[in-house]
């Protein structure tokens, strides 16, 4: 009953306990927020993880300025019905050379994460082209404009640059040969030079099937890469600390 008793005094002075809440909250706060300081990193790394490409980096470019995270989430959360439809959920680490991350935030669509490799480049050339014709009652617009907008990726050295000045661990080799890259990786001829080394598990090939290197080659490259680079069959989660 004591304790009680105490507890009235704060209980009938509004001051006391607007004081003392505070400090409560005070307390609770730092001890959820300043462990974070000392943390190097709150992103476990994980094996396959690595910086877009110079096409996949265009072609993300191309999904951000079309808008695409408006109807397309990349976020597969840990729950049976999106793990059983999309797959293995989301992990940090493969977002943690995204910047801006894109998420999304509305499912219009499908959720994206793991969409490369499901579908061949071609499908995706018509698809893109004319979503309709592919499924019939789908609300995406055409994108079919893509197929004529020739890239060069005079400024690809420059964005990769810029991601690295926000922490993309890119290396001068790749910044150098970014541009040259850019255009092995989905060349006609075949000739993918060393892409695939520097570039693990890179989706090659001539993605929109014309002989011009075009926005549609950067969007299916980057399609075809997303959620395939960590490998799931030998991947176990480490335990929480
Ligand atoms: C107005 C909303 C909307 C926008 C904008 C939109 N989509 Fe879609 N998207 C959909 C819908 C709805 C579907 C499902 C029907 C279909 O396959 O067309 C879909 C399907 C897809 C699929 C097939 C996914 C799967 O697993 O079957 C891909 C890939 C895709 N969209 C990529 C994109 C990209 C890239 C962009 C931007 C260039 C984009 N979408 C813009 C609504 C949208």
């Amino acid at each position: 009953m004591a304790l009680m008793e105490k507890h009235a005094i704060l209980e009938k002075s509004p001051t006391l306990l607007l004081v003392s809440s505070l400090l409560v909250v005070t307390v609770g706060g730092i001890v959820e927020i300043a462990p974070l300081f000392w943390l190097e990193n709150t992103i476990e790394e994980v094996e396959g993880v690595r910086p877009y490409s110079p096409l996949e980096l265009a072609g993300r470019e191309v999904y951000i300025r079309e808008g695409c995270y408006v109807c397309h989430s990349q976020m597969i959360r840990p729950m049976r019905d999106e793990v059983e439809r999309y797959g293995h959920y989301s992990l940090a680490a493969e977002s943690m050379y995204d910047h801006p991350f894109q998420w999304g935030s509305k499912r219009t669509g499908p959720d994206l994460a793991r969409v490369g490799g499901r579908y061949s480049d071609a499908w995706h050339v018509d698809h893109f082209t004319d979503p309709q014709s592919v499924v019939p009652e789908s609300v995406m617009p055409k994108y079919a404009f893509l197929l004529e907008a020739d890239l060069d990726g005079e400024y690809i050295g420059d964005l990769m640059a810029t991601h690295r000045f926000v922490g993309v661990p890119y290396t001068d080799q790749q910044i150098e040969l970014a541009r040259a890259d850019f255009r092995a990786q989905a060349d006609p001829d075949g000739d993918y030079g060393d892409v695939e080394d520097r570039y693990p598990g890179a989706p090659v090939g001539n993605f929109d099937g014309q002989p011009e290197l075009t926005e549609m080659d950067a969007l299916i490259a980057y399609m075809q890469v997303l959620g395939t680079m960590v490998d799931f069959s030998t991947f176990t989660p480490e335990p929480s600390r």
